[in-house]
């Protein structure tokens, strides 16, 4: 192959950049090139556009997303069955109350664009299952090959990382049971600056009742943008959340998460290489309603 075609088909790690001329370590994986995958800069998060949806998070599949995971799953409990049937009744009854869990995300990132904080959680996070949802089909389309080309250079990495394409202003509930969530990431949201599209921003007091709804007690809601105004915005509808409390910065120090949120996506190192300042809010969900002043 060329050195040209080479490129353009994509052969190194990182995905983006070129290969300067050295061998490649690891066998090539071609990986995807964002060239190819352009797209609108934004799309209406209140529009109609249809999304193939689960009536209920039970309905869906995920061994789409997951599956090695999936599968190896299916064998511990087709295993455990066949134990359960040779021990005779009682042990079979005793082995279905035991029985393990279906493997569930945990992780969301929402609006993830092109995946740089997913790609990163994966590997620090490498027993949870995360998704990345996005609104926009051919990002979507990149971030999907983006995982399948590291699972294929790296086997038995990136198993724990997927992307979804859906609206996550209308969908979450059809995919995610209530508390199932840990952790959900807002990075750079879309600004929608006008006042009258202030509505369509994915942080406001409603959503917020419905990602409360989502995450277990305890878990985290992680926010950043590089907009002073929508910085402020998220801080003020948090604050004012009954369900939500903010994460101490000694807290923030310690959390692996939070220290990926400035830097890890590619509208981080966007802002980073403008030289842009960032504004943090991370809240934690709260097991009872805090009383309101
Ligand atoms: C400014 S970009 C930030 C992308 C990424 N988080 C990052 O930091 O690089 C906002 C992303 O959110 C996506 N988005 C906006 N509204 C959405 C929605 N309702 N559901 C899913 N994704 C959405 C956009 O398509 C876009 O990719």
């Amino acid at each position: 192959m060329s050195p040209k075609r080479q490129r353009e088909e994509g052969s190194t790690a990182e995905g983006d950049k070129g290969d300067k001329g050295q061998k490649p370590q690891k066998e090539e994986v071609a990986h995807p090139r964002k060239r190819f995958y352009r797209a609108r800069a934004h799309s209406n998060p209140l529009n109609d556009a249809s999304f193939d949806v689960p009536t209920r998070p039970e309905d869906y599949d995920w061994s789409e997303h997951y599956p090695e995971l999936m599968a190896e799953w299916r064998e511990r409990q087709a295993a455990a069955g066949a134990a359960a049937a040779a021990a005779g009744g009682a042990g079979a009854e005793g082995a279905a109350s035991g029985a393990e869990e279906a493997p569930a995300v945990r992780f969301v990132d929402i609006g993830c664009g092109f995946g740089g904080l997913l790609i990163k959680l994966a590997t620090h996070y490498p027993d949870t299952l995360m998704l990345g949802m996005e609104i926009r089909d051919k990002v979507t389309a990149y971030v999907r090959e983006r995982i399948a080309a590291l699972r294929r250079e790296s086997p038995g990495s990136y198993r724990n990382a997927a992307v979804l394409r859906t609206n996550a202003m209308k969908y979450l509930p059809n995919f995610f049971r209530k508390g199932q969530l840990t952790k959900m990431f807002f990075l750079f949201p879309d600004p929608h600056f006008k006042a009258a599209n202030h509505r369509r921003r994915i942080i406001n007091t409603q959503l917020l009742t419905e990602y409360a709804h989502l995450l277990a007690p305890g878990g985290w809601l992680y926010t950043i943008s590089d907009v002073p105004e929508l910085g402020e915005w998220m801080k003020s509808k948090l604050d004012g959340h009954p369900l939500f409390e903010r994460v101490s910065e000694e807290e923030l120090e310690r959390d692996v998460a939070a220290g990926l949120l400035a830097l890890s996506s590619e509208e981080g190192q966007k802002v980073a290489r403008n030289g842009g300042a960032t504004y943090r809010n991370v809240y934690r969900r709260l097991a009872q309603p805090r009383p309101q002043e």
